[in-house]
């Protein structure tokens, strides 16, 4: 009885072994229990990584706004205290005092950091500056949801 306890641990020790290397050769390494597994092809994960991360940056960025920024930003086109975010990216915003300003990474990234900088025509001055409520990261995120926004 005990002979065969051990033999079935041993099985099972090896089995878990088996397996720990199949993972690992996986992760880049060429042994031929990796080369051999279905699907598991090195190629397939740099393809598709950075579809992935832009996905989960937009989830984050929306998360982000929902909580912060829609009782002032609608993303629907209709203006709330400040002006929609539907449309924004890319467009030709008109400022207070004269002048434009396109929509791109950079002017939206000062608008949330320092919205007084440059005020939207027909808007009153009433955004609270987010630069040292959200890291960068955050606002690039808000900015990449934006961007999907058209
Ligand atoms: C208290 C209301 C309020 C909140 C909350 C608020 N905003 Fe604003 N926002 C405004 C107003 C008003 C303007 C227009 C005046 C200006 O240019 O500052 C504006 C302008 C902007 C603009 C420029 C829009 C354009 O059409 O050019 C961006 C981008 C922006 N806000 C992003 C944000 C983000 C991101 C948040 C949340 C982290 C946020 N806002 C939260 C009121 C708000």
């Amino acid at each position: 009885m005990i002979r065969r306890g051990v033999s079935i641990l041993a099985v099972a020790g090896v089995a878990t072994l088996a397996l720990f290397s199949a993972q690992a050769g996986g992760q880049g390494s060429s042994t031929p229990a990796a080369s051999a597994t279905p699907g598991a092809t090195p190629a397939a994960s740099p393809a598709a990584s950075p579809v992935a991360v832009d996905e989960l940056r937009v989830v984050e960025g929306k998360a982000l706004a929902q909580s912060l920024c829609i009782t002032c930003h609608t993303v629907d086109g209709r203006p709330l205290v400040g002006p929609t975010w539907q449309g924004l990216y890319g467009s030709t915003v008109e400022l207070e005092g004269g002048g434009t300003v396109t929509a791109d990474d950079a002017y939206l990234h000062e608008s949330i950091v320092d919205p007084m900088a440059k005020i939207v025509k027909g808007y009153p001055p009433a955004m609270a500056p987010y630069g040292t409520l959200l890291t960068d990261e955050q606002i690039q995120d808000i900015i990449e949801y934006i961007k999907t926004l058209q």
